[in-house]
């Protein structure tokens, strides 16, 4: 699947009647692991309410220990805080980093705005060292804006209260 192929489904996942918001984000993460082989593992963090601290709302793949993320923790946390996109080609390089499964080889963060705001994030494990390019980063970001704008409109935030 190409990235505007890829799109065109979120959108109409997005758009489509029948789900709500829990379940659209769970046919986004379905969607994008099944469609690309170097995505094993695809999630959503949103902050969680007041605190300082991701809370997983979302995920396709294999089940989690890690459903509570602390600012400034991991790749996740450190996202949180710094607003900014986290690619990392090779997590035994990172030292703050939480493993989620030995399989992983790499990783890569997007944050999630809405108004100004990093209220979140896509999460994505790769069991292949070094899976993300610049064409995921583009295609990640996009998914995140189209999601922003769909939890503004169907009034959903703060996703956790
Ligand atoms: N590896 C992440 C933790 C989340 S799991 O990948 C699902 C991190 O270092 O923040």
């Amino acid at each position: 699947m190409n990235s505007s192929q890829a799109l065109e489904k979120v959108d109409q996942l997005i758009n489509s009647q029948d789900l709500d918001v829990q379940a659209t984000l769970d046919q986004i993460c379905g969607l994008l692991q099944e469609n690309y082989a170097h995505y094993d593992w695809v999630g959503f963090y949103f902050r969680n309410g007041k605190k300082e601290e991701l809370k997983l709302k979302s995920f396709a793949g294999s089940p989690t220990d890690h459903n509570i993320i602390a600012f400034g923790k991991g790749i996740c946390g450190q996202v949180a805080v710094s607003n900014q996109n986290f690619v990392v080609p090779d997590v035994k390089a990172q030292d703050n980093y939480i493993a989620c499964s030995i399989n992983v080889k790499s990783e890569i963060v997007i944050p999630l705005f809405a108004e100004g705001e990093n209220i979140g994030q896509i999460d994505i494990d790769s069991h292949q060292i070094d899976a993300f390019t610049k064409e995921d980063e583009q295609l990640l970001t996009e998914i995140n804006t189209m999601i922003s704008q769909f939890l503004q409109k169907e009034k959903a935030l703060p996703i956790f209260a």
